[in-house]
């Protein structure tokens, strides 16, 4: 199949598209390159051996965009383009509106218009916001509480809305939980520009001496050991998720939605005592006081995409870790 890969140069778009290759797909990839270096997709040619399509553009380009359907016969089309920040998204939200809602409206008028029936949407756990109970269901209530989760509402919704209006439209919405690791050559990982606001990013650059210490965002959460529990992924499962994905769900019309995480919750504590012991290095932290806009706690149930995907994770958290530290080490500087 021809699949067109939009955010195709960034973290999971990238390690998706090596997934994607070695399933034997033809890959075109769209990116502007906005959060992203081409350096990843010479790593996504060295790791597979395989060739792909690369386009530098932006999703709100219909004119681009009509070019790019009408050239090549895209069979289905995998959606990661779009900025990520939490905190940016509350300073500047008619850009994540546009961006992000604007984009990905283009994306399905262009696939409408060439009759494209097939979309896999990088969704997210940030839908769920403050979870009434864990593990989450898919069935679970839907709250954002940040304009970056506001536009994945926005989008899910339209995507739904778009299916209830085409009896042959197949959109699945894959709602990641904390992707997390590299792939394990080591040539490609996470590259977050700036200060990472993420945790496991954080810690790998403690560990490899880029900063002094990490300050755990409160310690005085209701969760066993009083800091915060996520649902860490590994970013090779989570890929493969999306293949599974569409060899489940291609043309298969109507609406489906998945989450992908491990179902276990690990504590920020628990994550730095692990990757010190996994890694042999000290991770010196300090408590601080809570992120604005932070939960307590939040994992899946990977129940639905076990069953109707017949995917689940396989790598534990010593391997997100180990593979996090090898990229670490061999990139300090990410896609320099
Ligand atoms: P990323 O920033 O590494 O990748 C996004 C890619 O999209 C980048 O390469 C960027 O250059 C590109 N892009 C952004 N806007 C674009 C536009 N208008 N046109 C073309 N390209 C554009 O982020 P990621 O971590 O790989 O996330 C991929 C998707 O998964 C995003 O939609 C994100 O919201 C979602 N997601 C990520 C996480 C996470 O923690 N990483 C969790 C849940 C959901
Ligand atoms: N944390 C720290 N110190 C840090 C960074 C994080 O203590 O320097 C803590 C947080 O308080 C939280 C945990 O580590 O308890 C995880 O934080 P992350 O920022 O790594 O992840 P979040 O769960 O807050 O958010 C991530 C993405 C969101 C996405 C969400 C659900 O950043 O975009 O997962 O998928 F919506």
């Amino acid at each position: 199949m021809n699949i067109l890969v939009t955010g195709g140069a960034g973290y999971i778009g990238s390690h998706t598209c090596v997934e994607l290759l070695n399933a034997g797909e033809q890959v075109i990839v769209l990116d502007n390159f906005s959060n992203a270096k081409p350096e990843a997709l010479n790593r996504v040619i060295n790791i597979t051996g395989q060739q792909m399509i690369t386009i530098e553009g932006d999703i709100r380009d219909a004119a681009l965009l009509e070019t790019i359907f009408s050239q090549h016969n895209i069979d289905a089309v995998l959606h990661f383009a779009g900025l990520k920040a939490v905190g940016e998204s509350t300073m500047d939200p008619l850009n994540y509106y546009d961006n992000n809602v604007n984009g990905s409206l283009c994306l399905l008028r262009a696939m409408q218009k060439h009759g494209v029936k097939t979309l896999i949407f990088s969704s997210s756990a940030t839908v769920y916001g403050d979870p009434d109970s864990v593990p989450i269901f898919e069935s679970s209530p839907l709250r954002a509480t940040n304009p970056y989760g506001q536009t994945k509402l926005v989008i899910e919704l339209m995507c739904q809305h778009w299916v209830e209006s085409n009896s042959e439209v197949s959109v699945t919405l894959l709602r990641y939980f904390n992707p997390v690791g590299a792939h394990d050559s080591g040539t490609l990982g996470e590259d977050p520009q700036g200060v990472p606001s993420n945790l496991m990013p954080f810690i790998a650059q403690v560990a490899v001496g880029k900063r002094k210490s990490l300050s755990i965002f409160g310690d005085d959460y209701d969760t066993p050991d009083g800091t915060g529990v996520r649902d860490y992924i590994h970013v090779v499962d989570l890929a493969q998720g999306h293949v599974a994905a569409l060899k489940q769900r291609n043309e298969q019309a109507g609406c489906h939605v998945f989450n992908l995480g491990t179902g276990q919750g690990v504590s920020v504590l628990e994550m730095v005592t692990e990757f010190s012991k996994v890694t042999g290095q000290d991770i010196p932290y300090q408590i601080a006081a809570r992120r604005p806009g932070d939960i307590a706690q939040c994992y899946a149930s990977s129940q639905r995409a076990r069953l109707e995907l017949d995917w689940s994770s396989k790598r534990e958290l010593q391997q997100m870790i180990a593979d996090t530290w090898h990229w670490q080490r061999l990139n300090p500087d990410g896609y320099v």
